[in-house]
């Protein structure tokens, strides 16, 4: 069993509500005793919980650094500008906009500046590994915009870009969105801009998941090519739960107006804060060399997952994701994310490219963060394979879980 350390504001909360503390302590145990293999999710550092967990969550700052709604947001402001001129320099952006809740918010706001309801936008269809923002019916971009999709080469599982550019012209779109929730390759999108510009399209990226991958030079840059680049903060790239948005100074008040006060309230300052801790953290060079890492665990974990049965998506990546069929091996892959679940290889199922089942979408973020490099990385993807298949019972396979999450602590004591 692993050492759990237990965070210090911790004590301070088990005092006072035991119920709610013993709850966060199991969920802090269980991220440690078991393998995170959910492709958005990652383990933030120590400094980034402690801004997190700062005297910042008490402070109400509507508005922008030097033009807030309320009082005493001097030290605020000087948060939020740190967090603005980290973000500027690590994506080589002209503005930057800190204040998106969320990866969705940042969509949103994206919509709200380039979009009138009912334009006609092109993204990836959610087959393919379109978000819900790209036009889900239940969210609001599939009740507020025509959405029009392009999907990925069926036998390939890649992006056919003269797809993508017979779509654009057959529906002169107001913005093309490209990113995506599974699509483990590069995006090329030197591409999607000269698609963009041949139709009179605003492009939007939705670098949500490679932007961590871009922070640690592992990836290309979307900001030169995009009118306006969309992001979470929590993925690879390590920071708190949040969003942003990229762009040129053309655009920087617009995008801001987008978000406060067209589709936001007050800013959140200790999320804010912690955003630029976790930028602070992607400029070092040992970030560079974890982004670096996490691509070739990615990379491992693809290749054996191949040689172990399982059909993986346009047969490998060059991000974090890996996306996984388990139909080869005569299992669903909801039966298979079950079976993995009870060894404590924690993961999700997301929609194949060419249609049927689901497939297994896996990442290699939260595993690089606990220090794990290509040995551990295959003997993971060589467990779960077993599992998957039936030969290996999954209780034995909880004991090697556990043998390995305890030799690669996220938090170690100290
Ligand atoms: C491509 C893409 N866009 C947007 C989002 C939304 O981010 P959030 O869950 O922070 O709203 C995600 C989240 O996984 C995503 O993968």
């Amino acid at each position: 069993m692993p050492v759990i350390t237990e965070p210090a504001p911790l004590a301070a909360l088990r005092r006072q509500d035991p119920e709610l503390a013993e709850v966060i302590l199991a969920e802090t145990a269980r991220q440690a005793d078991s393998l995170q293999l959910i492709a958005a999710e990652n383990f933030t550092s120590p400094a980034v919980l402690a801004a997190l967990g700062s005297p910042l969550a008490n402070k109400y700052a509507e508005g922008y650094p030097g033009a807030r709604h309320h009082g005493g947001c001097e030290l605020v402001d000087v948060a939020e500008r740190i967090a603005i001129d980290r973000a500027k320099a690590l994506f080589g952006a002209e503005h930057v906009n800190v204040q998106a809740h969320s990866g969705s918010s940042a969509v949103l706001a994206a919509y709200a500046v380039l979009l009138r309801p009912g334009d006609t936008v092109l993204a990836m269809g959610l087959p393919s590994g379109g978000h819900l923002t790209h036009g889900a019916p239940g969210n609001f971009s599939g009740r507020w915009f025509d959405f029009v999709a392009y999907g990925v080469d069926p036998e390939s599982g890649l992006i056919d870009y003269d797809e993508v550019h017979a779509a654009a012209r057959a529906h002169r779109p107001k913005a093309i969105v490209c990113g995506s929730i599974s699509y483990p390759r590069h995006i090329d999108y030197a591409a999607f801009r000269a698609i963009a510009d041949d139709v009179g399209a605003h492009l939007i990226a939705d670098a949500a998941h490679p932007i961590g991958l871009v922070a640690g030079g592992a990836a290309p840059n979307p900001v030169p090519y995009a009118d306006i680049v969309c992001a979470t903060t929590h993925k690879v790239l390590r920071g708190p739960r949040g969003g942003m948005l990229l762009c040129g100074a053309e655009l920087a008040d617009r995008v801001d107006r987008a978000v406060f006060p067209f589709t936001q309230g007050g800013a959140q300052m200790h999320t804010i804060a912690a955003k630029a801790v976790a930028f602070g953290e992607a400029a070092t060079p040992a970030f560079n060399g974890y982004a670096h890492q996490v691509v070739a665990n990615a990379r491992v974990l693809a290749a054996t997952l191949a040689a172990q049965g399982f059909a993986v998506t346009t047969g490998g990546t060059d991000t974090h994701l890996v996306l996984a069929d388990p139909a080869p091996l005569g299992v669903l892959g909801q039966v298979a994310r079950g079976r993995l679940a009870s060894a404590g290889l924690v993961l999700d199922t997301c929609a194949l490219p060419h249609g049927e089942g689901r497939g297994l979408r896996l990442g290699t973020a939260a595993l690089t963060t606990q220090g794990m490099g290509e040995a551990q990385t295959a003997r993971v993807a060589v467990l779960l394979s077993g599992v998957v298949r039936g030969d290996l019972d999954p209780r034995a396979a909880r004991e090697e879980v556990r043998e390995l999450a305890g030799e690669f602590p996220p938090y170690p004591a100290g």
